[in-house]
């Protein structure tokens, strides 16, 4: 039996018991894993870091398609009922055709729509966006912002170094406030209402980013409204898990001690990385 769900189909033989498969490029989709854990404690989550290709940001479209079509493979060999694309560059260039190509097999969320949908029922007139080159060259956030409300001001900014900061750990130092301020004093962003972090990495340094707009600017980045929608569509389909769960895997197609010890950072518990090759 199938049902409609947007402009696809999904299948109802799911069954609360699966797993929920969540993949970014390399750690930083671990921030919206917190937020999952968090919001969905009964759910098992099987994530998928591609830290063999990343940064996904400096790739192009065709690229990030061609890695994402081999991860949800993947999720879906490991029978997730739902697939979360924890990376921005991934949801921008490759969300809409994936799920198309798989429709049906289980259900996608991103974390570029919860976003937009939360942004958008405010009352700005001006924002500012900040993501990798894959997700600004993409122009999703701003189209589909403007969509929904024609008439707002946006200003979008690659901001390429952010990522490698953060994975460095130059998080609340000068070098890091150094290079938020250089991004953020573009004069583009003066007078703006809030500000999207439209990167999983991001909100690492949101306090940072706060405190550089003086608490004056509304901050926002993907990782609570991303679980909202999750439980919003596991209701609707009434598959949210209320049985003991399965602990929690997290695979990387390419494994260094390096990579692990970075997970820290982003993950409030210590996790084992296993390595997984899917190429
Ligand atoms: N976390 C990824 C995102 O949200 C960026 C990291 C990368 O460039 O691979 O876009």
């Amino acid at each position: 039996m199938s049902v409609a769900h947007g402009t696809c189909f999904f299948m109802t033989n799911h069954s609360p018991q699966q797993p929920i498969g969540v993949f970014d490029s390399g750690i930083g989709g671990l921030t919206v894993v917190n937020a999952i854990v968090k919001h969905l404690p009964k759910e098992e989550i099987i994530y998928f870091g591609d830290t063999a290709h990343l940064p996904y940001g400096d790739k192009s479209a065709d690229a990030i398609r061609y890695y994402c079509i081999r991860i949800v493979k993947f999720l879906l060999e490991k029978n997730c009922k739902m697939i979360v694309f924890a990376c921005n560059s991934a949801a921008s260039a490759a969300f809409r055709i994936l799920v198309d190509f798989f429709q049906g097999q289980a259900l996608f969320v991103n974390v570029v729509d919860p976003l937009i949908q939360t942004v958008a029922q405010q009352d700005f007139k001006k924002v500012g966006i900040i993501a990798t080159k894959a997700t600004i060259r993409s122009d999703v956030y701003r189209l589909k912002l403007l969509e929904k409300k024609p008439e707002l001001q946006v200003h979008s900014l690659a901001t390429p170094l952010l990522v490698p900061m953060i994975e460095e750990g130059y998080i609340q130092n000068n070098i890091s406030d150094a290079i938020i301020a250089n991004y953020l004093s573009q004069k583009g962003f003066q007078n703006i209402d809030a500000l999207l972090l439209a990167c999983t990495h991001y909100p690492l340094i949101k306090k940072n980013i706060i405190s550089y707009f003086d608490e004056q600017v509304q901050v926002y980045d993907s990782t609570d409204v991303v679980a909202y929608q999750m439980r919003e569509q596991l209701e609707q389909y009434q598959l949210l898990n209320d049985q003991k769960r399965q602990p929690h895997q997290f695979f990387v197609s390419d494994y260094t001690d390096s990579f692990e010890e970075t997970t820290k950072l982003f993950y409030q518990e210590k996790i084992h990385l296993e390595q997984s090759n899917i190429w």
